[in-house]
């Protein structure tokens, strides 16, 4: 029962992506990219990669969902899903993958597909994404007041 919740859940996460792919503004790279993310208040939020004429500005469609989740005060990822217009699923770079990693919960799935295969995505989880994410020790963090 489980299991059938989330495949449909997965699939429903990648029909948003596909659609937020549609407002992704790629004039220099022309690859768009939309991304879909599950928080644990069950919202889903979107986001698509923007581009900048200054290139290295360019922020990734899995960054845009996640601020917007923050920012809506949602700081437990279940899931993302991430959909292109390539030829291949697209997976989070390595930025993104560190900054998914700072509000995974535990098992938080990666779902990627290319917009023409949405019925065919590549499941992992964020953890085989990025194993040995970095973090601070203790004594490397602020005080909880300090950064809530
Ligand atoms: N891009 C994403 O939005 N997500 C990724 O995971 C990889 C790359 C975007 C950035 C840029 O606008 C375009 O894809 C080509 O690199």
């Amino acid at each position: 029962v489980k299991k059938n919740r989330n495949i449909r859940m997965v699939s429903r996460l990648l029909q948003a992506a596909a659609e937020a792919m549609a407002d992704a503004y790629a004039p220099y790279s022309r690859f768009r990219v939309g991304a879909a993310l599950l928080a644990s208040n069950q919202k889903i939020y979107t986001g698509c990669n923007v581009e900048n004429v200054s290139y290295g500005l360019t922020i990734c469609a899995e960054r845009v969902a996640a601020v917007k989740a923050v920012a809506d005060g949602q700081r437990e990822f279940r899931a993302v899903a991430i959909v292109s217009d390539g030829t291949t699923p697209p997976f989070p770079c390595g930025a993104c993958r560190q900054f998914l990693a700072e509000f995974a919960l535990p098992g938080m799935i990666v779902a990627a597909a290319t917009r023409k295969d949405l019925a065919d995505p590549r499941l992992l989880t964020l953890r085989e994404l990025l194993p040995h994410a970095f973090r601070l020790d203790k004594k490397g963090t602020t005080s909880r007041r300090a950064s809530r």
